[in-house]
């Protein structure tokens, strides 16, 4: 295990985890001030590309912001999601793992699902590749995105997973809008941290969309907390820039070079 990932574990029971998504080097930059955790996740797909699903992400889009990102952290743990369809298998996800961490020097990935994918996990953590496990609800695979753990059944299943995946060595698992008693028994039974994003203060930490955090995208999700509108910072800015240009303001003699 490396000296990062254990600072993350270790943080269990102590203070909470800090972790929001990033896609580029500048916004990766101010975060790294105050994560603990960055994720360069898949929802850049809706975020950024507007698609309709994360499964049109691919590995290689991934790969390329997540070299972005890595420009702009100095200390915090990077993890980079592996987009849908690369990890069928454990020889295709150890390649594909292998070489997302290779290109994007990040510090480990994260993957959707529990029982399902647990040869594929333990994989990966065989070959020293720190992972972080994923459940609730899955985005890359589910077809309805309403909170998990309303039903008996489905709440001992995603409990069940989460202790497949602790056995098998990831070192943490987001909690994606799991109900709250759930979150809480996850929490209290696992010895890892979970991270949670619309699963209550139950979790050890929290992670939410960068965009979303800070108004920049349109995001109406019930866990989603807007703590500016830096929409309107940029709209403001962008309009003073048209009028200054429209009036000749700028640029001035100073912005300009002369022999
Ligand atoms: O893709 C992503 O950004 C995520 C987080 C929301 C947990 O998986």
């Amino acid at each position: 295990m490396t000296k990062k990932v254990k600072m993350i574990i270790d943080k269990k029971n102590k203070s909470k985890i800090i972790c929001l998504t990033a896609y580029s080097k500048n916004i990766a930059s101010i975060l790294d001030r105050h994560c603990d955790l960055v994720l360069v996740g898949d929802s850049l797909g809706s975020v950024l590309y507007n698609f309709k699903s994360t499964k049109e992400v691919t590995l290689q889009t991934m790969i390329n912001h997540s070299k972005s990102v890595r420009l702009g952290i100095k200390k915090s743990l990077m993890i980079v999601d592996m987009p849908y369809n690369t990890y069928r298998n454990p020889k295709q996800a150890l390649k594909n793992a292998k070489f997302v961490m290779k290109e994007t020097k990040c510090d480990g990935v994260k993957l959707e699902g529990g029982k399902k994918i647990i040869s594929i996990v333990k994989t990966l953590i065989k070959n020293r590749i720190p992972v972080m496990g994923h459940v609730g609800i899955l985005p890359q695979t589910d077809k309805k995105f309403s909170f998990k753990g309303k039903k008996l059944k489905e709440s001992e299943r995603i409990f069940n997973d989460t202790k497949l995946l602790e056995q098998a060595g990831v070192f943490s698992i987001v909690l994606e809008c799991v109900e709250t008693k759930l979150s809480k028994k996850i929490t209290d039974q696992i010895k890892i941290p979970t991270i949670g994003i619309g699963s209550s203060a139950n979790c050890d930490g929290q992670v939410l969309v960068i965009d979303d955090l800070i108004g920049l995208s349109e995001s109406k999700f019930r866990f989603v907390k807007k703590y500016a509108n830096v929409n309107k910072i940029i709209n403001n800015a962008v309009k003073k820039y048209k009028l200054e240009v429209q009036k000749k303001q700028f640029p001035k003699a100073r912005h300009s070079f002369k022999n």
